[in-house]
């Protein structure tokens, strides 16, 4: 976020990480213990090597809600805080889970693929999609994203139903506590858990064949809680109906398989990519860092595994 960096090179007198592995080195071997917070992405976060190479170290200050990319156990053990901003794009984000399943089953992409290529004069009637409307929806991760998905798939009549590692106790969905089960009982499973390890490959080969071949796929969530080899290999087949992601395994690299076919709509990690969710994220992002720097405190912290003594 252009901005956000212009900002805290005119504010906060920051220094930008080099990008070249040389160079790094370097960098953190003239500035590494002058540094007390970053700044990151939920795409790049801070791994323990980094965390070792800044001894005073205070916080990790994340622009995205996503923060699996940080090493979080050595966070905890290094006495390092870390926050990220919550609730500003959970909206955003749902309306692309929303969008994306909208556009996986009714077509809407491959359909405008199909009138600018000048087919619709030629092939006249395009093929037939799948109603949207009155499905049965399972969504992974009933966290505040996934319920603002469920409150607006339920405007569209759709029976919800949510797998998570625990039940939510004030929820009146439908709690199912085997995935695999979830996704044998919906058309359309939306994922929108956490990344991390806790989730990785949750979604796996058995999960998409009890999906379905009429089943969809949804993801704005992780690349990483989907197997997306299985999921490339489900898609070709023809094993499952359909997909929509935002999000991939190695981004920015999409499957090569996937840009072939026309049952998946791909979108470059863009859920929360707003003019105003952005500033919000922005803005929240420098009220963490300058409440830290002047408080030590942050305004939205993460939850931190207990301290492991270093
Ligand atoms: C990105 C996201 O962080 O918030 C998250 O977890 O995945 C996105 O909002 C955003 O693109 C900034 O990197």
């Amino acid at each position: 976020m252009p901005s956000l960096v212009q900002s805290l090179r005119d504010d906060f007198d920051a220094y930008m990480l080099p990008d070249d592995p040389g160079e790094r080195d370097a960098f953190l071997a003239t500035h590494g213990a002058e540094i007390t917070a970053v700044v990151t992405s939920g795409t790049s976060g801070v791994d323990a090597g980094l965390m070792t190479a800044l001894p005073n170290l205070g916080a990790v200050v994340t622009y995205g809600v996503g923060y699996d990319t940080t090493d979080i156990d050595a966070a905890a053990a290094h006495g390092v805080s870390v926050s990220n901003t919550p609730d500003v794009l959970t909206d955003c984000v749902a309306d692309t889970a929303v969008g994306l399943m909208i556009d996986a089953m009714r077509q809407f992409s491959a359909a405008d693929r199909f009138v600018r290529a000048g087919r619709w004069p030629v092939d006249r009637m395009y093929p037939l999609t799948r109603q949207v409307s009155n499905t049965r929806v399972g969504i992974l991760g009933l966290g505040r994203i996934g319920r603002a998905i469920a409150l607006r798939l339920s405007a569209f009549g759709c029976a919800i139903s949510y797998h998570n590692r625990h039940q939510v106790a004030d929820s009146t969905y439908t709690y199912v506590a085997s995935l695999e089960e979830l996704a044998r009982n919906v058309d359309v499973l939306i994922v929108a858990a956490a990344g991390g390890d806790g989730t990785k490959g949750l979604v796996n080969r058995e999960v998409l064949d009890a999906l379905g071949a009429e089943g969809y796929l949804i993801n704005i969530a992780r690349g990483s809680v989907v197997d997306e080899d299985a999921l490339v290999e489900a898609l070709t087949a023809g094993r499952l109906a359909g997909a929509g992601l935002d999000v991939f395994a190695h981004e920015p690299q999409v499957p090569e398989a996937l840009l072939a076919v026309d049952n998946v709509v791909l979108l470059p990690h863009a859920g929360s990519g707003t003019v105003e969710t952005r500033a919000a994220m922005e803005s929240l992002t420098l009220r963490n860092l300058a409440s830290f720097l002047q408080t030590g405190q942050l305004v939205t912290p993460v939850p931190m595994p207990t301290a492991v003594t270093a």
